[in-house]
């Protein structure tokens, strides 16, 4: 009989997970990789929410509030931002390589708000990723959770728009 525990199942199918969970897999599951996961999701996903700081507590066999309370204690952390939509913008090399200053820059002059920052109505926050798992597609962007890949600053301000509505 295996004393192997069943492993969590990650909170979506989406591949970056594999990033994440090869990570506290190679930290063997350790409590102290906590802060190390937290960081692989924000640089997937641009930010944690509630199912992946789930998917890492029990991955790491770690109460929930612990995740809660390192995730909020950090500042380093940015939690679910609070807009109606969410526009995170890949800043990994070969995304920044293919322009994604450009489009943070377009976001900024249409929107006023730059990473980490959300428009005055909630509407939209804007985030930033270290690699969404999409280099093949640079620049990638992720709006409300869908990859956008080789994105140029007026696609992306027509899909803003098109959301907006
Ligand atoms: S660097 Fe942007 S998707 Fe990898």
């Amino acid at each position: 009989m295996s004393l192997q525990r069943a492993k969590p199942t990650p909170p979506n199918d989406d591949k970056r997970w594999k990033i994440i969970t090869a990570t506290m897999r190679r930290n063997g599951y350790a409590d102290h990789a906590l802060i190390e996961a937290l960081h692989g999701v924000q640089d997937a996903f641009g930010y944690l929410d509630e199912a992946s700081m789930r998917f890492v507590a029990e991955s790491l066999d770690l109460p929930l509030s612990k995740v809660f309370g390192v995730a909020t204690f950090y500042h380093l952390f940015m939690l679910k931002p609070k807009g109606r939509h969410a526009c995170v913008v890949c800043t990994g090399t070969a995304c920044y390589i293919k322009g994604a200053g450009g489009l943070i820059e377009d976001i900024e002059s249409r929107y006023g708000v730059n990473p980490g920052e959300t428009t005055p109505d909630n509407a939209l926050s804007v985030l930033s990723a270290r690699c969404v798992g999409a280099c093949g597609l640079a620049p990638a962007v992720v709006l409300d959770g869908t990859v956008l890949g080789k994105v140029t600053g007026p696609d992306l301000l027509a899909r803003l728009k098109e959301i907006e509505q």
